[in-house]
């Protein structure tokens, strides 16, 4: 099998890299990422050496349509994985452009290659913030309407449902997953879980938005790149498929759990004015995965955070060099000069 994963120097691609190749012997992989800020080329140096002939990295735009479709000429792709998006709803309320750009065209870009190259299967990761935000009740279904209040949601809901278009439209093999909130290993840290992890450590203060009621159903990485690939394999097509980590939580519960596990004051906590158009909670019913594929969250919420915390503790050089911008540097030592 012939893989193009798009987006796999970032958190949940490195993440799915590392599952393929650990766990899928006959898959080779193409890793198409532009290495925007949430790009980190180090996330996946050590791959080709590891899994000898089976990982390629080439750096590219997922809405550059010559870039694509001279990717797709020179591999015959069995499957596209499209991780590739602008994933942060705090920095698509600064500026939404190239959220429009890359989690829309991107999209459209992608599935037009894929239809012209006749790819055996796309699949595209969507989110549970396509469907907006739910009361103190209830959890979302695949057949819910797609409702986002952010400009990352609703840009990613057009991507989702473009995807839905090719499969009606034209026939092209394709199918959804929309996944709850991730964490585990590699999360840039502009995200909740690892911010506050660093900011913990380094005794620094931890930006709560609003109350810190809000809820967000968390799961461990590892749980989503085994249901990606399930979906990859078996997921019917034209369908989409939410999953979850069963695992709700208001946001200041997270935040005390690893002043907890830090052993870190609560008095670092501090509140701050709240996001703009902030979804109140999120929450998934994960059922039609569950019946039609077998697939269900193995990691509890409080082993994941635990493997979580040792790990940002284990790699701190990993994040300093993202803290002083450092990282970026890599790209340029190893290809630089090519
Ligand atoms: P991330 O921001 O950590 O990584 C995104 C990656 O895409 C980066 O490596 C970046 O360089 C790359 N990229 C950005 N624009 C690109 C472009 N135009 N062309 C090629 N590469 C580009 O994001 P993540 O958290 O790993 O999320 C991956 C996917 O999963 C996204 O589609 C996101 O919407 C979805 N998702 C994320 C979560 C979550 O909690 N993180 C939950 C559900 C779904
Ligand atoms: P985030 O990790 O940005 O994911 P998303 O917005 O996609 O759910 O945020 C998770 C929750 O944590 C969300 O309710 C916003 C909140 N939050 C804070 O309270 N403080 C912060 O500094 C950040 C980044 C998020």
């Amino acid at each position: 099998m012939k893989v193009l994963v798009t987006g796999g120097s970032g958190f949940i691609g490195t993440n799915l890299l590392r599952y393929i190749l650990e766990n899928r012997s006959d898959w080779s992989v193409v890793n198409l990422d532009l290495l925007t800020y949430a790009g980190n080329l180090e996330n996946t140096m050590d791959l080709a050496d590891a899994y000898p002939g089976r990982y390629e990295f080439v750096k590219g735009d997922i809405a550059d349509h010559a870039c694509v479709d001279a990717l797709f000429s020179r591999h015959s792709f069995d499957l596209v994985l499209n991780l590739a998006a602008e994933s942060h709803v705090d920095r698509s309320i600064e500026d939404s452009g190239i959220f429009v750009r890359t989690n829309i065209l991107g999209v459209q870009v992608l599935l037009d290659a894929a239809r012209r190259h006749k790819v055996g299967r796309f699949l595209h990761v969507s989110t549970d913030e396509v469907y907006g935000s739910l009361g103190k009740e209830g959890r979302f279904r695949e057949d819910f309407h797609l409702e986002p209040n952010s400009p990352y949601s609703a840009s990613k809901a057009a991507g989702d449902l473009l995807v839905r278009s090719y499969v009606k439209t034209h026939g092209l093999d394709a199918v959804v997953t929309r996944c709850s909130n991730n964490y585990g290993p590699y999360q840039f840290p502009e995200k909740l879980i690892p911010l506050m992890v660093i900011n913990a450590f380094n005794d620094r203060d931890l930006p709560v938005y609003g109350e810190g009621r809000n809820v967000r159903d968390w799961i461990f990485v590892d749980d989503h790149c085994r249901g990606i690939v399930m979906v990859a394999e078996n997921g019917r097509c034209g369908e989409a498929y939410n999953m979850g980590g069963d695992a709700e939580k208001e946001n200041i519960q997270i935040v005390r759990l690893i002043l907890g596990n830090l052993a870190k004051p609560d008095s670092l906590i501090r509140f701050v004015t709240d996001r703009p158009g902030h979804d109140f909670r999120y929450a998934m019913d994960f059922a039609k995965i569950e019946a039609e594929l077998g697939w269900q969250p193995e990691f509890g919420f409080d082993e994941g955070l635990k493997k979580t915390i040792a790990w940002y503790l284990d790699n701190q050089s990993w994040w300093e060099k993202i803290l002083s911008g450092t990282y970026r540097h890599y790209y340029e030592r190893m290809y630089g000069s090519r």
